[in-house]
């Protein structure tokens, strides 16, 4: 018995890195997968179907069942493609786990338009169509799980990626209103930071002594395998209490991560005016503005 007996599962971005991983590891708790991929490399459009149809063969292999799928994510009718797999190959959908990804990393002052599209039409377009391709039915029949992919490199920042940063916080913000507006017809989505070393962190420049420490420790000490035990959870009914969250996950570490909320107040009876700001703000709130510093440099100890 599995956490995910009787259940077919969706995860985009499967045919490497975590996504395989998590395709794997669903299949290995009962689910029928759709493993969607269509075998992008990091730097260029090209595409290869291989990557996805070996991970379909391996959960056979393994006494699984599941089937390809080589459509986009960021393509709307590949979404609702992807989705009509489930249903036309194992009659149903229960989770929908988007990871695939791409980065196109410059610094901001150097960023191209292009940069910047494609790497917003990959992670939130894409996270976007998928789970709105997932959601009619999802609502329809009173229950769904998503688990969405972020990154510390939004939620913590990180130099070189202001157009992955973007996407992975607007996931974030997806992933809370869905789990919000989803409460009442029983659908859940979560959001997931991990650390795995894979092509995607081997392909981020390294800017600072400090990020070159942290990839070491993640290059030995976090695998792609190491995310999927918390993702498959998270997808299942075992975690039916557990919406609109955002968690990290780093080698044998899982995090709950923080959420905004306010945590001083200025107030003035007569209003303010920019000048009264420009004596009473930094001062009064000087002791709670957050410092600059970025994913590298919050994770200083080895992953256990
Ligand atoms: N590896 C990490 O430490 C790390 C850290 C933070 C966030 N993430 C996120 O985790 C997810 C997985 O990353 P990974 O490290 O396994 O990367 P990866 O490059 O190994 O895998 C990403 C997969 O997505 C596929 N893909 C790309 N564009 C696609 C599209 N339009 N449609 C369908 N599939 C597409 C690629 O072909 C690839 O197989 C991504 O969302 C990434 O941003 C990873």
């Amino acid at each position: 018995m599995g956490v995910m007996d009787g259940k077919v599962a969706l995860v985009t971005g499967a045919g490497r890195g975590i996504g395989r991983e998590v395709a794997l590891a669903m299949a290995a708790a009962g689910a029928r997968v759709v493993v969607n991929d269509l075998g992008g490399t990091i730097g260029s459009d090209t595409t290869d179907e291989n990557p996805a149809r070996q991970v379909t063969e391996e959960i056979a292999a393994a006494g699984g069942e599941a089937v390809a799928s080589n459509d986009s994510v960021s393509d709307p009718d590949g979404a609702a493609a992807m989705v009509q797999a489930a249903v036309d190959g194992f009659g149903r959908l229960d989770a929908v786990v988007n990871v695939a990804g791409i980065l196109r990393d410059a610094m901001f002052h150097k960023m191209e338009l292009a940069q910047w599209q494609a790497v917003l039409d990959v992670h939130l377009n894409g996270t976007y169509l998928v789970s709105r391709a997932a959601m009619d039915r999802f609502r329809a029949q009173e229950s769904g799980a998503f688990v969405q992919f972020t990154s510390t490199s939004a939620l913590n920042g990180n130099i070189g990626q202001a157009n992955y940063a973007a996407a992975k916080f607007g996931i974030v913000g997806l992933s809370r209103v869905i789990a919000m507006e989803g409460q009442r017809f029983g659908v859940r989505s979560n959001a997931v930071a991990p650390f795995a070393w894979t092509r995607m962190i081997e392909a981020i420049p390294v800017q600072s002594e400090a990020q070159a420490d942290a990839f070491e420790k993640f290059r030995t000490g976090a695998t792609a395998a190491q995310v999927a035990p918390l993702v498959v959870y998270l997808a299942s009914d075992a975690a039916s209490a557990v919406s609109g969250q955002i968690f990290g996950v780093r080698g044998n570490e899982i995090y709950l991560m923080s959420q905004p909320r306010p945590v001083r107040t200025l107030h003035n009876g007569d209003g303010w005016t920019p000048d009264a700001l420009a004596g009473m703000l930094e001062p009064a709130l000087r002791q709670d503005l957050y410092d600059l510093r970025g994913t590298g440099e919050f994770y200083g100890w080895d992953p256990i």
